[in-house]
This record gives C-alpha cells, sequence and structure tokens, in this order.
C-alpha cells in the first residue's frame, strides 16, 4: 500500500512554532490561504485549523521544489517539510501568533488541488448568505464559523464534565417515536413495514426521561436533537439540541441550582467568565407586569408602567373602554426622547402593529405643555397622576398601549426592545440572567375553544393551587421555570406529575379524555402507577446558549449545517421528492407532486 503522506508526519499544528523552534526541522499540513510572489522567492500563508505559518519556496533552498511551488493556487492542501528560520526583521508580524518564523521548504507535496472557491476565505466575506450555506464546508473554514464550533465543542465538554462529576448517567432516547407533545408539529417518518402507520420525530425527549427516572436511572442527561415543524427565526430551526437533563427526589430549587452550576461551568470554560452572584429569579406575573414579555432582557431598565386604574374614566373613548372591557392601558417613558420626530413615532407605532397593537398613543413633556394627540382628553387629576406615576419630567416621551393584557403585553414589551435597540441602551458585552418561575399552568385558546398547556401536560401544578384546577384552572400556577438570558429563553423546565390521580385531572382540564389519553401517550399513564419517584429536569437549548457565547445573533452561525427560514438544506437539496419506487413501498401517494 502506498502511503498518501509520503514520508511525512504532521509535526506541529500552524500555530504552534516560535521562535524558540528554531533550526528544527518540521513538517506541516494545511490549505493555502494566500500564495504571493517575491522576486522568484514563494510565500504562502499555510492554514490548518489552529491558524496560519508562513512557509517560504525559495530557489537557494531548492530548485525543484521552487519550480513545483509555482503551480500552488489558494485553498489547495500541501504538506511541507522544512527548517524553522527566523523572520527578517522587515517580515516580524507581532499580530500573528507565528509572526516571527517562517518555514524554509525542501520538500512540498500537493495532497489535492482545488478549483477556485466561491469565495474567498476571509473573515470578512461578501458572498451572500444563500452561497454560503451552498458551500458550507468552504464557509466553516472561515475563523468566525470554525470558532464557533470550537467554542460550541468546548462547551459540550463542558456540560459532560459537569453532569458526570454529578452523578448523571448520558442515555439515548430512540428518535423513531411516538409525538411528544411540545406544541409544535411533528415531523413524521412513515413505516414501511407497518404500512400507512408513522413515527414522529420526538419535539424533545420528554417521557423517555420521565420513564428513565420510573426506571430508577436517578439523575439522566444527553445532548440530544429534537425536531419541530414550526415557523423558523433567527433562534429557532427545525432540528436543534437540547441538554436534557431529569432527576429524581429533587424539589425545584435543587434542580435550578445544579442547572444554574452548569450554565456557570460553560461560561467558565467557554469564555473564562465567572458569575458569582446567584442568578435572580423573577416570578412570571412580575415579569409581565414590568416588562411585558416572559423572557425579560435585564440589560435595560425602560420599565412598563400600568397606568389602567388612572385612565379608566379618561375622556379618551379607546383607553376607557379597554379597561372597562378588562383590558390593560401600559405606558413606557422614554426619558429624554420628546425630540423624536414624526417619522420616528410612525415607525414604533408600525413595529408595535407588527405585535398587534391597533395604536401607539403618545405625550411629549415639553416645558410649558403636553404635546400629544390625546392629551386633551385628560383632565388635571389624570395628568398629575400620570406624571406621578410615571416620573414624566420636560424631554421625555412616553407611549402607551392599550388592549387585551396579552397584547398590551407583547406589544410594549417587544417596543421596550426595539426602543433600547434603537436608544443604545443594550451592552452587548454583558450577560444579564434571569429565572422565570410560576408560570400559569394553562391559557385559553380562543380558536380551539380550549384550555392549553403552557409548558407541557406533565408539568406539575403548585401545591397549593390543585384544588382550582376543576373551577378555575386559569388562577393555577405550575412548578416550572425558564432560564432567560439577555431576553432570550435559553432554557426551561419543571417538576412533574408523578401521580396518576393528578395527571389525570391536568389531562381532563385540557380537554384530552381517558381515551384518547391511553392512545396519545397511554404507557406513560401506565407506567405512573407502577412506582414514580418524584422527579423533575430541565432542558437547555445549546444553540442559543451558544449563539449568545459566541455573541451571534443568529443558531444558524453555530450549527454547522443549519437549514433555512424555509427549512431547506441549501448544500444537500433536502427535502427532495421520493423516487416512485420508494413511495409505493411506502403505500403512499403524493397529491402534491414536485414540480
Ligand atoms: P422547551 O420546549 O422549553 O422544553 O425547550 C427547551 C429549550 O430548547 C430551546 N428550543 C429551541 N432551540 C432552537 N430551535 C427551536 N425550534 C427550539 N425550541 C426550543 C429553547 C428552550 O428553552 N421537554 C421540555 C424541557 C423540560 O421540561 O425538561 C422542553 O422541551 O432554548
Ligand atoms: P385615534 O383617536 O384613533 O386617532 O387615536 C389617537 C392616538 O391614540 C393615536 O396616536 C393612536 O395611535 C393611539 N391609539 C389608538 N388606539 C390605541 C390603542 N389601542 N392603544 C394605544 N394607542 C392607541
Amino acid at each position: 500500500m502506498t502511503d498518501l503522506l509520503g514520508s511525512m508526519t504532521r509535526t506541529h499544528t500552524c500555530i504552534e512554532l516560535r521562535d524558540t523552534h528554531i533550526d528544527q526541522e518540521v513538517v506541516l499540513m494545511g490549505w493555502v490561504q494566500h500564495r504571493r510572489d517575491h522576486g522568484g522567492v514563494i510565500f504562502v500563508d499555510l492554514r490548518d485549523r489552529e491558524g496560519i505559518t508562513q512557509v517560504v519556496f525559495n530557489p537557494v533552498v531548492s530548485e525543484a521544489v521552487h519550480a513545483k511551488a509555482q503551480e500552488i493556487r489558494s485553498e489547495y492542501v500541501l504538506g511541507v517539510r522544512g527548517k524553522v528560520s527566523a523572520r527578517p526583521g522587515s517580515m516580524l508580524n507581532p499580530n500573528m501568533a507565528t509572526g516571527a518564523i517562517e518555514i524554509l521548504v525542501e520538500e512540498l507535496k500537493i495532497f489535492s488541488r482545488a478549483k477556485t472557491p466561491a469565495f474567498q476565505i476571509e473573515d470578512r466575506v461578501e458572498a451572500s448568505e444563500t452561497i454560503r450555506l451552498q458551500y458550507r464546508y468552504l464557509d466553516l473554514r472561515r475563523n468566525q464559523l470554525k470558532n464557533n464550533i470550537l467554542a460550541r465543542h468546548k462547551a459540550t465538554m463542558a456540560v459532560r464534565n459537569y453532569l458526570d462529576d454529578k452523578g448523571f448517567v448520558d442515555i439515548e432516547t430512540p428518535f423513531l417515536t411516538k409525538s411528544t407533545p411540545e406544541g409544535a408539529r411533528d415531523y413524521l417518518v412513515p413505516s414501511r413495514v407497518n404500512q400507512g402507520e408513522f413515527y414522529a420525530l420526538p419535539q424533545s425527549p420528554q417521557l423517555f426521561k420521565q420513564l428513565l427516572m420510573i426506571s430508577g436511572f436517578d439523575r439522566y442527561y444527553q445532548i440530544v436533537k429534537c425536531f419541530r415543524d414550526e415557523d423558523l427565526r433567527a433562534d429557532r430551526q427545525p432540528e436543534f439540541t437540547q441538554i436534557d437533563m431529569e432527576l429524581s427526589f429533587v424539589n425545584e430549587q435543587q434542580i435550578m441550582e445544579i442547572a444554574e452550576g452548569l450554565v456557570k461551568a460553560i461560561f467558565k470554560k467557554v469564555l473564562d467568565l465567572d458569575f458569582n452572584e446567584p442568578f435572580p429569579a423573577l416570578t412570571y406575573a412580575e415579569a409581565m407586569d414590568r416588562f411585558g414579555l416572559d423572557r425579560p432582557d435585564l440589560r435595560f431598565g425602560l420599565e412598563l408602567c400600568n397606568v389602567s386604574d388612572i385612565v379608566e374614566n379618561a375622556n379618551f373613548k379607546v383607553f376607557a373602554s379597554v379597561v372597562k372591557n378588562g383590558g390593560l392601558v401600559k405606558a413606557i417613558n422614554a426619558k429624554g426622547c420628546a425630540d423624536f420626530t414624526r417619522k420616528q413615532i410612525d415607525e414604533l407605532t408600525e413595529y408595535a402593529a407588527v405585535y398587534k397593537a391597533k395604536g401607539l398613543a403618545w405625550i411629549k413633556i415639553k416645558e410649558d405643555q403636553w404635546q400629544s394627540p390625546i392629551a386633551k382628553f385628560f383632565s388635571d387629576e389624570e395628568k398629575d397622576a400620570l406624571k406621578e406615576r410615571l416620573n414624566l419630567e420636560p424631554g421625555d416621551i412616553v407611549f402607551f398601549v392599550a388592549d387585551q393584557p396579552k397584547i398590551t403585553n407583547e406589544a410594549l414589551g417587544q417596543l421596550r426592545n426595539e426602543l433600547a435597540r434603537r436608544l443604545g441602551l443594550v451592552d452587548e458585552n454583558e450577560y444579564k440572567f434571569t429565572w422565570v418561575t410560576h408560570f400559569p399552568m394553562f391559557e385559553y385558546d380562543e380558536t380551539e375553544k380550549r384550555y392549553q398547556s403552557l409548558h407541557h401536560p406533565f408539568t406539575a401544578p403548585l401545591e397549593s393551587d390543585i384544588d382550582r384546577l376543576a373551577d378555575d384552572p386559569l388562577s393555577v400556577n405550575s412548578r416550572a421555570y425558564d432560564l432567560v438570558l439577555n431576553g432570550i429563553e435559553i432554557g426551561g423546565g419543571s417538576i412533574r406529575i408523578h401521580d396518576t390521580g393528578l395527571q389525570a385531572k391536568v389531562l381532563e382540564t385540557l380537554g384530552i379524555d381517558e381515551k384518547e389519553a391511553n392512545e396519545k401517550f397511554g404507557f406513560l399513564l401506565e407506567a405512573l402507577a407502577s412506582g414514580a419517584p418524584p422527579h423533575g429536569g430541565i432542558a437547555f437549548g445549546l444553540d442559543r446558549l451558544v449563539m449568545l457565547l459566541c455573541k451571534e445573533d443568529s443558531i444558524r452561525n453555530v450549527i454547522a449545517f443549519p437549514k433555512t427560514q424555509k427549512a431547506t438544506c441549501l448544500l444537500t437539496e433536502a427535502p427532495s421528492a421520493a423516487a416512485p419506487a420508494q413511495l409505493q413501498e411506502l403505500a403512499i401517494k403524493v397529491s402534491k407532486p414536485v414540480e
């Protein structure tokens, strides 16, 4: 067998050599970043995963090697043997780890030639994301993506070390399985052996990890792919990765402590950052009241203020009638922004409208008067009360949204984030964590006319709220908790129901009768009746966590092979049509064939 590497054995990576190595013979292997010809001497920046080293082809060292080096082009793959040499003073590069040395090449192997790449492999890239996704393997050669993927590896190593240390067992759970309800659509996989039947890819390993607790494994974890067919955004992919864990014989405080330790261990390992204080916690009610969202960004103020009681009798009918109908009027005081132009206000109004706000009322506080389309509707007492509640001072502008609570909070909460971005209030170097606890168990789905779980149907209600399950389900809070970082939900979990009677009651509230429950997750109900320990857990979105660690604004940039907004893979061109024979085997007729 011939050895493709010839007699070459790599001795160093492209970042290791320093002036302490001068005169050593070394072998480096990698890609050609640049080739420069200088008066008969050829300089190549040789790149591997770790870095770049300058290698030099000088006819004085070897005529033959220099002649062969003429063939070299960008992205060729080379092996070089040579001596480490000090760079001449004029060529020292203090910005480069290996900037003090170069390799005088005595032997060259061209392992592989490369077409002209679709785009230059450089930190600054001009190519569109479409082209870069199509040639993802090239894009992954660039420092940005490469460093993200390496950071991701560091993060998962930190996870494994930390959890192993705490007695967690890594156990795999099936992908070809039955639906796990997490609120998204399932990806279905047709069965050939059982024609007409389908597996669902797991939206999470939720049911299996509960079964593992019932089996007695006590502490489980898995770094696991989950599949959700939902509308994609910058922080959502159809397949994404969870750091998934479940523990027995613990309460929520104990789980949160371990989970918080895990996140801190990841930040330590990847960014060498220490978070010595415990993460703060807000109840869901407080988060909604002050920030309008259950994932508040705590890097800035601009808190929301409820003024419903002040305006409930105002002459401004929009506000008064909203309050009368159980709605909320809330406001944000943008301090010192009374010079916002009409255009700026219109843009913010449009922004709020995306979140279904029917309008965005505003008041500019001037030295001598309130400038506003709605100020005339308020009495002096109402104005005084607003002034005090909102701490209004000359130079401020205050924005109001009036609607049903869900819309008021969402629209004004999103507006708060947008205002902070526009006003430059977001410190990109800051990491602000918060737990959010005491979520409601249910929300009412107006279209389907039934209650739905805010988390999933296996989440336990607060002990003190159980007796209201039947009569006043919306007032029941759960033992669920989310961890939020800089306004993004990075993880969520709960204490689970381990009692069959209570599980039945919750399913009943959700309008899932015994027959449906047995069809969908009878196996879990059966298992719960076979000796279930008290248990609970949490799952982190690994992609989101790494996105924040790498200061990226999309999880696509921390996933080696991500999908587009339309859930396609531009590299492999998935999804694609299936061959007629394949469909026949699966007994599937496609009613809308691909054109
Ligand atoms: P949940 O549905 O909250 O909980 O998911 C846990 C975390 O996974 C991340 N995440 C996503 N990341 C990228 N793309 C997506 N489409 C996506 N969907 C969710 C989020 C989220 O916080 N079984 C429960 C966990 C538990 O109760 O233990 C679950 O899956 O960061
Ligand atoms: P109108 O009386 O409809 O011309 O509205 C007067 C002002 O109130 C405008 O600035 C609207 O944007 C604002 N407005 C209308 N409806 C609402 C609402 N539901 N919440 C907040 N502001 C509103």
